[in-house]
């Protein structure tokens, strides 16, 4: 499926000041980030900008400080980011224009008026470049002023190569499957999920539900789920679902793991129907874990499902961070065939098919019209 939006590649960055929007929201722990998968994500259209354009500048969001909080300042990734990029990185607390080549602009969210979408800040960020380049997937279902309100005021807003990979990535298992098309979708809560659920039942052949949200479904079947934690409001969702026109497309698991009362993993039978249904699928979908697998006494069923995924021939896709978090202790990450760098995002982009920052780009026929 052709992207209707421009990219970087579409348009001459010759002479060009370009600002980025880069989700470098990582993990950092007293200081030192311990996992910079989403930097090194952000590599490529970085270095084809400083390739091509006169300057270019970064800007991203960091955790969700309160004001100005040091240990959210985006001066702590500098190190690791001149070290990936081989050369000096100018850091600027401020939102002044600079000379410099590559300069990396404070945490977004330091400034008043970044989350409320401020019409104010967005035209200061779209004063400092020629064109805004929205590279920033994982942010993408925020509409704030970095993300959206700057893309509006910009004179050209586009995509970079992460965003446009990340968006073909995902259409391909959402509007032209190789079918079979499995989904695989655990975590704890059916609420925060439900409305990905029922996208996902009208576009895949099977949806395998695990994880604690699997307990309200089977909760809803009338098993009994003793003192497990399970989601009471949605039980008539689940229910509904489980009595509805696609109720044969779910999988439910077989057996469990269990912690005196409370279920903490899905079983052996459990791992083998979902290890037959992944064989058989040409696509795969993965998005949360089966169990409590922080805990390595409950973890097998989630990184059994890895395993399953990564040895199938099926064109395979996972994103969220408890599903990346699974894949690097599984060590499959080689073997899936996409990892999203979205959390929030991938599951919008799977419910709603586009994301306020993917629908702030300027459109091709716009550009060519
Ligand atoms: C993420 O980690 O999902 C993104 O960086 C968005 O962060 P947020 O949920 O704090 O907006």
């Amino acid at each position: 499926m052709a992207l209707d939006f421009l990219t970087i590649r579409d348009i001459d960055l010759q002479n060009k000041r370009l600002l980025i929007r880069e989700d470098f929201n990582v993990p950092i722990v007293n200081g030192r980030i311990t996992n910079s998968a989403r930097i090194r994500a952000a590599l490529p259209t970085i270095k084809l900008a400083l390739a091509q354009a006169k300057q270019v500048c970064l800007v991203s969001h960091l955790g969700r400080p309160n004001g100005i909080e040091e240990e959210y300042s985006l001066r702590n990734i500098v190190p690791v980011l001149q070290e990936l990029l081989d050369t000096s990185v100018y850091f600027s607390e401020g939102l002044e224009r600079t000379l410099h080549k590559i300069v990396l602009y404070e945490n977004m969210r330091f400034f008043p008026g970044e989350i409320s979408d401020d019409v104010g800040l967005a035209n200061k960020l779209a004063d400092l470049c020629d064109i805004f380049v929205m590279d920033a997937f994982g942010s993408a279902h925020r509409a704030h002023a970095s993300t959206v309100g700057v893309a509006e005021h910009a004179p050209l807003a586009v995509a970079g190569l992460l965003l446009a990979t990340e968006v073909d990535n995902l259409n391909r298992v959402m509007h032209s499957p190789k079918r079979p098309l499995v989904a695989i979708v655990g975590g704890a809560k059916v609420s925060s999920k439900i409305q990905v659920l029922t996208s996902l039942l009208h576009v895949v052949d099977k949806l395998i539900i695990g994880g604690g949200m699997a307990n309200t479904f089977l909760a809803a079947q009338g098993v009994d789920i003793k003192e497990s934690l399970y989601e009471r409001d949605m039980l008539p969702v689940a229910h509904e679902i489980m009595s509805g026109p696609m109720a044969n497309k779910v999988i439910l698991p077989l057996d469990l793991v269990w912690d005196g009362n409370k279920i903490m993993d899905i079983g052996e039978k459990s791992c083998s129907q979902i290890k037959q249904h992944v064989n058989n699928a040409k696509t795969i979908l993965w998005n949360g874990p089966m169990g409590v697998f922080e805990n390595p006494l409950y973890a097998t069923g989630t990184i059994e499902t890895a395993k399953y995924i990564a040895e199938s021939n099926a064109y395979s896709v996972a994103g969220g961070g408890d599903t990346i978090a699974a894949i690097d202790v599984a060590k499959v990450q080689d073997s899936i065939d996409y990892i999203s760098t979205g959390g929030g995002a991938f599951l919008e982009y799977i419910e709603n098919k586009t994301l306020p920052g993917i629908k702030a780009l300027t459109r091709k026929v716009k550009y060519v019209s």
